[in-house]
């Protein structure tokens, strides 16, 4: 038997492209990406402001499809799915943390956090929801609405959010960019702690 445990993989890219058409204009945003992403993996994709690193996040997370290639992630061909399948992968499988944090700003952070799990038809929402907050620190602060809460705890509500449905692949694009150094310390902190913890 080995004596180690080899890591599986979560998600694989093959020759991706993305091609934007404006008018006459073409942008080969992506030229043929392969990637392969291990589960566990603390993975950072660093660029020139243009260089597509967006646009590559948007087709991993399933909010854009590419225009070429082939992606796969857990095993499935997310190229082959249409909208509605699509959709299910991202709730079950991805949670996103965005530059601008993207929460509701008049509901409060528990709210915010159990919406996923609102869709993911779980029974058990407040319980996960408080556990995810309590996790970033934000115990004390589930019944504050996002308006009343600073840009660091913003984005610890959403990075709650992320996890809240356990999924094995968290994206955050420029997930630091709103904040100021010491903020973005702690943000990249919790990021830290959250894939030692698996
Ligand atoms: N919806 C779109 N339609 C047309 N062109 C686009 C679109 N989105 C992005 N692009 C172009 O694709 C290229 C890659 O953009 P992208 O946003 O992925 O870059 P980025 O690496 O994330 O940059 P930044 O660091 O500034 O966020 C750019 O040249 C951009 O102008
Ligand atoms: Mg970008």
């Amino acid at each position: 038997m080995p004596d180690f445990i080899e890591p599986a993989l979560l998600l694989s890219l093959r020759d991706i492209t993305k091609i934007y058409t404006i008018g006459d204009q073409e942008v080969h945003a992506l030229d043929g990406v392969d990637l392969d992403i291990y589960h566990g993996e603390f993975v950072a994709i660093m660029g020139p402001s243009g260089s597509g690193k967006s646009t590559l996040l948007n087709i991993i997370g399933c909010l854009d499809a590419p225009s070429g290639g082939s992606y796969e992630l857990d095993g499935i061909d997310v190229s082959e799915m249409d909208e509605t399948e699509q959709a299910h992968v991202r709730n079950q499988r991805i949670g996103f943390v965005f530059q601008g944090f993207n929460l509701l700003p008049r509901t409060t952070a528990l709210k915010n956090v159990e919406l996923p799990l609102l869709y993911g038809h779980r029974k058990d929402l407040t319980e996960v929801a408080t556990a995810a907050l309590e996790k970033v620190g934000l115990g004390d602060r589930l019944y504050h609405k996002s308006s009343q809460l600073s840009g660091g705890q913003q984005q610890r509500v959403a990075i709650a959010r992320a996890l809240s449905m356990n999924p094995p692949l968290i994206l955050a694009d420029e997930p630091t960019g709103n904040l100021a150094t010491k903020q973005s310390e702690e943000i990249m902190g919790i990021f830290q702690q959250v894939n030692n913890e698996g």
